[in-house]
């Protein structure tokens, strides 16, 4: 079990400091593909860095810590403090955008090689990634290449490779396909979910894109101005959403063979600035009363493994006249 418990993190910045993960408090079941999903800025990729342990300035984990499931050598539960001893062995991480995470000055084979134990000999190293290369059914040339001379779809594909030449337990992938082709997207994820399924590693995966989310994750984390909103099994998130919020992020997927325009999510979430009392979608939300304008809902288990944190979780929304 991956336990989130009760994180707060925030950036400081000159203005002061912004809290970009607020109180997320959550258990992740090994082997599970876990999606998250919410709008730009809500603090998806935020809620990486503190599960990869990543926390440097201006990031601060104000509160709280991740743990892992598994201890160090001398029997000690390994926590987001003492993580970034086992990046890439046990947790890896892929970021938002694979162009700067590859060191573009570093042929692809080399980034590789840094990664493994220096007790291993360069040559043999390179038997063993070359293996891998060819495993993943890759082109090994690819390897004396630097990052710029691939294409996007290639150098995210070694980004996934890198990522997981070590069989870790945990994976994290930061909007992986985003920027890329549908085709080369497809690739990509059918890629990271065969390599999940022999190895089965847990993955926490961003992307904006609920299709994807409904085609592969187990569950799913929706975020909402710094905090979870709903946390449940896809299935049920997906057929039977308790968060207005997420019922618009659902609806605004077209159906196949669906030509009308969808409604979308009108509307923007607040600034990580402004006064955050009460429910943070209150403004947004055809439910909302006052009750949720003066009292912020806890994110609360209503249905077995199935959170949301609103006053009315699953209540029928109101059929409104869409704006033309
Ligand atoms: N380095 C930083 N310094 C100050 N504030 C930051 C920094 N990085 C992110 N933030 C703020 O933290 C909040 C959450 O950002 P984060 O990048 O986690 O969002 P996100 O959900 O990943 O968005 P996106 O979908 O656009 O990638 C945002 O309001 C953002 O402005
Ligand atoms: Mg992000």
């Amino acid at each position: 079990m991956i336990k989130l418990n009760e994180l707060v993190a925030a950036y400081t910045t000159v203005r002061g400091s912004v809290k970009a993960v607020d109180g997320v408090d959550l258990s992740i079941p090994e082997g599970n593909i876990v999606g998250i999903a919410g709008e730009s800025g809500c603090g998806k990729s935020t809620l990486l860095k503190v599960v990869y342990g990543d926390l440097t300035y201006p990031l601060a984990l104000e509160q709280g810590e991740v743990s892992y499931g598994f201890a160090d050598n001398d029997g000690q539960e390994v926590t987001s403090a003492t993580i970034q001893e086992y990046w890439f062995k046990r947790i890896s991480y892929i970021p938002q955008s694979s162009m700067s995470s590859l060191n573009p000055v570093i042929r692809v084979r080399k980034q590789f090689i840094d990664f493994l134990e220096p007790k291993a000999s360069k040559d043999e190293t390179l038997d063993r990634v070359r293996q891998y290369i060819q495993q993943l059914e890759l082109p090994v040339e690819a390897l004396d290449a630097y990052p710029h001379q691939l294409s996007g779809g290639m150098r995210q594909r070694m980004m996934v490779a890198l990522a997981t030449f070590f069989q870790p337990d945990i994976i994290l992938a930061d909007e992986p396909t985003t920027a890329l082709d549908v085709v080369v997207q497809k690739g990509i994820l059918l890629l990271l979910l065969k390599l999940q399924r022999q190895m089965g590693n847990t993955i926490l995966f961003v992307s904006h894109d609920m299709g994807v989310h409904f085609q592969i994750s187990h569950r799913m984390i929706i975020m909402y101005a710094a905090k979870v909103v709903e946390y449940g099994e896809s299935p049920d998130v997906f057929s039977a959403p308790l968060h207005p919020y997420t019922r618009m992020l659902i609806e605004s997927l077209p159906d196949i063979g669906d030509d009308h325009l969808r409604a979308g999510v009108s509307g923007r979430p607040p600034s990580l600035w402004d006064d955050l009392s009460g429910c943070r979608f209150a403004a947004r939300c055809p439910l909302a009363t006052e009750l949720c304008r003066q009292e912020e809902p806890p994110l609360t288990e209503h249905r077995p493994n199935h959170f949301a944190a609103c006053h009315f979780a699953g209540e029928d929304i109101p059929d409104v006249e869409p704006p033309l």
